[in-house]
């Protein structure tokens, strides 16, 4: 298994639209795929759930046995399983935050003891910023994508997001890496080129790719479809595709370097 959080330093820049639109583009390239709503807003059921009014109960529910996990988790298009995150009231909320404070490695752990097939692809969307709930996604994390907007309040915060990976994810042997994502590219506007750049050299060669501004993304969300369904021939959904190619591939070569760290080869003996 192949554990892939998606998180930012702020919120509303796309880490639940990169979420779900990367599971969709990973499961039609024939991965197995589970995502799992990290974040107590419950929002990624809108993007991929056949019935998005029926997962009003998921992770938190299993998490404390009031529901087998093999029901908290529902099919949703494309073939991508769903976790949601439930619809919870303050009190649960918190109750559950401080379970998760109190057991750090709870996610880790969990999702260790489901047994997963070795290349199935577990994606978790997260709440912006430093929360019980993204220290808990990097203390599982094998790979992270980190969305970000083309604008200074993105590049100004990104350090948040860099001490959070460097604290609980780039220590471990068994973390193969980190790729950015830039949303939100406007080529009509100047001071988002301007931004745009300055991301590339920062970020080069971990940036994964764009995603456009681009209409079919709202209208995608709003008839309650991955983008790739919603407008195949869109610029949003070559985006998607070009990302997800490139996570792969970084994913393959981190397993790779993983199996070289855990078996290498003996040197021939003069
Ligand atoms: N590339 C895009 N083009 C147009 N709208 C987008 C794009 N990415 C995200 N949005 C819109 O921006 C809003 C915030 O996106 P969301 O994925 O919910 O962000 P987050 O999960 O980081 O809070 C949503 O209304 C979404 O439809
Ligand atoms: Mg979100």
């Amino acid at each position: 298994m192949v554990v892939i959080p998606v998180i930012s330093s702020k919120g509303g820049v796309g880490k639940t639209t990169v979420t779900a639109n990367l599971c969709t583009e990973l499961a039609q390239r024939g991965r197995q795929v589970l995502a799992i709503d990290l974040d107590p807003q419950n929002a990624l059921r809108f993007h991929i759930a056949s019935e998005p009014q029926a997962c009003d109960t998921g992770l938190v529910e299993a998490a404390t046995g009031q529901m087998p996990w093999a029901r908290a988790i529902r099919s949703a298009h494309g073939g991508v399983m769903l976790l949601p995150f439930g619809d919870v009231d303050d009190e649960r909320q918190i109750a559950f935050e401080q379970q998760l404070a109190h057991s750090p490695n709870w996610l880790a752990e969990t999702l260790t003891r489901f047994g997963l097939p070795s290349d199935m692809l577990v994606v978790l969307d997260t709440p912006p910023g430093p929360t019980v709930y993204l220290q808990q996604a990097l203390r599982a994390a094998h790979f992270s994508v980190v969305a970000v907007l083309a604008d200074a309040g993105s590049f100004a915060t990104l350090p948040i997001i860099e001490r959070m990976l460097d604290k609980y994810a780039r220590s471990r042997p068994d973390y193969f890496g980190t790729g950015y994502v830039v949303n939100q590219i406007d080529p009509g506007k100047r001071l988002n080129h301007d931004v745009f750049d300055a991301l590339r050299q920062r970020l080069r060669p971990d940036l994964l790719g764009v995603l456009h501004l681009d209409q079919a993304v709202p209208e995608a969300l709003a008839s309650a479809v991955p983008v790739q369904r919603y407008a195949p021939m869109s610029q949003a959904t070559q985006d998607i595709a070009a990302c997800a190619q490139r996570l792969l591939e970084r994913i393959a070569l981190g397993q790779q370097q993983l199996q070289n760290h855990l078996s290498p080869r003996m040197e021939p003996t003069r």
